[in-house]
Parts: structure tokens; sequence; C-alpha cells
């Protein structure tokens, strides 16, 4: 299950953002079991913090990998609230996703900010899901490519390993819209990012690193989105809720055109 233009194994991320109470984890072991009848595709749940220790039991023996939705720039210290990077790794988390927009929006996180954390979850041993994208303002201004490529440039540390990166494009006025960009803007942007990357990591390296579509990804619409050239897998919120509605993504993911 590779995305046609890159040959890259295609990642399936779900963010579960707030939502979740315990009894949610069925939802994890009932992915798991749906997953064994599906081949290829590396999938990644992002819990709430306060479920992620338990995710990673519930996946046990499955192919999900759990994942954090944020940490902190530092190892440990006086940071109420937060969540650092080596502690994701201590209780089995393996990814998680940094800069997403809504941290962006309701935390103030700056691009040195989010370079930062991307820098500390390296250093840790976590692999990043780097989220950027345009607001609707700039999209209908024109320029998105521009300065969404020099977001994903400005949030990349010097010190990342690029076997470690993967770029999630999300447009913002997408996310939780229902509304989604034509396939013509989706490849648009994926086509300057892989650029973007090319220039920071040379175009074999960069060739490796895997470039998601966010925002409002679902049943209906996967597998049009993951037939855009230059998808390489979907990081999906409100449709990866339901293990039966994030297996049939996963699923449309394998579907060859
Ligand atoms: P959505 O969220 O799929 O609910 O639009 C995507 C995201 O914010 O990662």
């Amino acid at each position: 299950m590779t995305s046609e233009n890159s040959k890259l194994t295609r990642l399936l991320a779900g963010n579960w953002k707030m939502n979740g109470l315990r009894a949610a984890l069925a939802e994890i072991r009932a992915l798991g079991r749906g997953l064994a009848e599906v081949q290829g595709a590396e999938v990644v749940i992002c819990p709430p913090a306060t479920l992620a220790a338990e995710a990673v039991k519930a996946a046990e023996g499955t192919r999900i990998a759990i994942g954090g939705q944020d940490c902190h720039t530092h190892r440990s210290g006086a940071f109420t609230g937060d969540i650092s990077a080596p502690m994701l790794r201590d209780i089995g988390a393996s990814y998680v996703i940094l800069g997403h927009s809504e941290r962006r929006q309701y935390h103030a996180e700056t691009d040195a900010l989010v370079a930062a954390k991307v820098s500390a979850a390296c250093e840790a041993g976590l692999k990043v899901i780097l989220c950027v994208g345009e607001s609707e303002a700039v999209r209908a201004e024109g320029g998105a490519e521009t300065l969404v490529a020099a977001q994903l440039d400005a949030g990349i540390p010097e010190d990342c390993r690029p076997e470690d990166l993967s770029v999630a494009y999300e447009p913002i006025w997408a996310i939780g819209s229902g509304r989604t960009p034509t396939a013509a803007q989706i490849a648009g942007m994926h086509s300057a990012l892989r650029v973007a990357l090319g220039s920071r990591f040379g175009g074999d390296v960069s060739a490796k690193i895997r470039i998601l579509y966010g925002g409002s990804v679902n049943p209906g619409n996967a597998e049009a989105i993951l037939a855009v050239p230059g998808v390489d897998g979907a990081l999906v919120g409100g449709a990866s809720l339901k293990a039966a509605d994030f297996l049939a993504i996963i699923r449309a993911a394998g579907v060859r055109r």
C-alpha cells in the first residue's frame, strides 16, 4: 500500500483532540482487530494525554502506534500542565503531532516554538507529524503555497533527522468544516512542500518524508484525496474517533485508480 507518486508506505494518523473517555479505548481494540485484514499502511492514534498510556496497552499486539498531540520543549521541570517528549516515550508512545493549527491558535504557538518542540521530540526518539497550513484569508489572497512552505521551513530545527519527520498539510479552513480543497490545490501545495523539503535535506533524503493531507477527511472523500499525486497519507480528526470510519479511510489508502 504505497503512494503512487512516492512509493512510500502511507501513514494514516488519527488525531482525537480533546475527545475520548476511557470507553473510547474499545475503538482502539476494534481498529486493531480490523487492521489484521488490511496490508501495508502505517497507523497511528493520538488520543488525549489522559488515555495515552492505556491506549498503548490497548494497541499491544496490533499494528497501531500511539502518539501524543503536543509536547513541551523541556525534558522536565516546573511547567504545570505540560507533558514532555521523554514522558511520551516512557509510556510507549512513538509519535507526536506538533504545530497543529489549534495549538498555534489557542496556545499562541509560533514557528520558533514549534521548531523547539520538534527538536525536543526528535531528541527523545519520537517521530514527529509537523502540521502546517494556511487560513482562508491567505488562500483567498493567493500565495498560500509560498507562505506554507516558509512555515514548514521555519518549523524544522537544524537538528531534525529527516527520517523522524512527516509533514501534514492542513488548511485551517478545512479542519472540522466539512470543506476540502480541490485536488489541484492539494497537489499544488504538496508539490511546494516537497520542494521546500528538498532544499532543506536534498532530493533523495526528502523524497522519503511523507506529506499527509488533513482537514475533513472522511470515508466518503478519502479515496479521492489519497489518489491525489503527492499525498502520502492522511491526518484525520473527527472521522478517526470511530474505528469503522477510520478503518474505511485506511482501506481507501490502498485503493489504486
Ligand atoms: P478533521 O481534523 O479531520 O476533524 O477536520 C483534522 C485535524 O485537525 O487534524
